[in-house]
């Protein structure tokens, strides 16, 4: 068992993926052509923004947002600490500071009240907050209107880290177009992946997709005219076209993807005096990057164990909250700076999950999880 069978999904699709590598090579043309600008319409219609912007990975694109929104050193950027390292890594790579704010319990993401406190004190401590980056974890949004309407207060734009979260709803509008700037990851396992890293940018605004669009090509304005500082973060036309041919099945995978997270759901329950299932807010859908459980009361490292000794290939999204990273011990924050977010480290459990799973695997797994909450209590 595979806690994503992206093998699975490969059989699936082989021909018409084959077929498209193949026409790719057959082209001759491997950068910024047709397949990379196909997807980037493609995809921001999707996602209700004007423009998508393929980069190198969801990591290049949080960088490239920062660069584009002109964030570095004496800035802040605020975000959670219960997220995947590049959120905050990236903010300090371009010289800013990460703020940490604490997550809501109940889904896992930044708490928008909690928000409005910690940037209500920033700013009037004098700190230049240059943006807020939400991240929608584990494939559902946070309530983005509240977030984006406590930052436009203070005329602070706001970064959607959608890397988990492509395809997501939120009121009826998706993902990655809810903001100023929206990105994703397509990295393989990722609910749309492709063949390697890649990325793309999502913003409503001219400017601000023409100024990405040269830094994620050395700044480049015209040929060997250079604007700006920028990187070589290009998505290729190999992985463009691998993603095409995967967003043709999308809709049929996320909806793949809830059917197994209701069986989940409804296995689960007979569980529930010993775990908590995931809560999706009514305010959206999610897609389900990961379907993560909580096991209170210290059991969860034995649990890992016992599945790991049976076969069941579980992991811990994410074991350290980013204040605890030696990299970010600089920040100087401490221990109880983030109680929720440290309580979900010690809690949280994601099953494996993907679109091509089987009732009879997710039997299997509740079963052997029963056990390991039957022998670890
Ligand atoms: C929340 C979050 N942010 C950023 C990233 C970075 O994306 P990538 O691996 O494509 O660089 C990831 C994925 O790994 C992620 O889960």
């Amino acid at each position: 068992m595979k806690f994503i069978d992206l093998d699975r999904q490969y059989q699936a699709y082989k021909a018409e993926i084959d077929r498209s590598i193949h026409d790719v090579l057959n082209s001759g043309q491997f950068i910024l052509g047709e397949n990379v600008s196909q997807l980037e319409g493609e995809l921001s219609e999707f996602v209700g923004a004007k423009y998508g912007i393929g980069v190198s990975s969801g990591t290049d694109a949080l960088i490239l947002a920062l660069m584009a929104l002109d964030i570095g050193p004496g800035q802040e950027v605020i975000t959670t600490p219960f997220t995947f390292f590049a959120t905050a890594e990236v903010v300090s790579l371009v010289g800013a500071r990460p703020v940490f704010v604490d997550i809501d319990p109940v889904n896992f993401n930044i708490d928008p009240l909690a928000l409005e406190t910690v940037l209500e004190e920033r700013v009037r401590a004098g700190a230049t907050v240059k943006a807020v980056l939400p991240v929608s974890l584990f494939g559902q949004c946070p309530d983005m209107d509240m977030i984006c309407a406590i930052s436009r207060r203070y005329d602070i734009p706001v970064i959607e880290d959608g890397c988990q979260s492509f395809g997501a709803t939120y009121k009826d509008r998706r993902s990655c177009g809810l903001s100023e700037i929206g990105v994703t990851s397509f990295f393989p396992s990722k609910p749309l992946g492709g063949y390697g890293d890649g990325g793309m940018i999502f913003t409503h605004s001219q400017e601000l997709a023409g100024r990405i669009k040269m830094l994620r090509n050395h700044g480049q304005k015209d040929r060997y005219v250079h604007a700006y500082i920028g990187l070589n973060a290009r998505l290729d036309e190999i992985q463009a076209a691998v993603i095409h041919v995967k967003f043709r099945h999308f809709m049929e995978e996320l909806k793949a993807r809830k059917d197994a997270a209701e069986r989940y759901d409804a296995l689960i329950k007979e569980l529930t005096p010993w775990i908590k299932p995931p809560t999706i807010a009514a305010h959206g859908s999610s897609v389900y990057a990961q379907y993560t459980i909580r096991i209170p009361g210290g059991k969860r490292d034995f649990v890992v164990n016992h599945l790991a000794q049976r076969g069941i290939p579980v992991a811990v999204h994410y074991p350290l909250p980013l204040h605890f990273q030696p990299a970010l011990k600089y920040l100087g924050y401490v221990a109880g700076d983030f109680p929720q977010a440290e309580q979900a480290a010690d809690e949280v459990l994601s099953l494996p999950m993907h679109p091509f799973i089987t009732l009879q695997e997710q039997e299997q797994i509740i079963k052997a999880l029963k056990d390991a909450l039957e022998q670890g209590t």
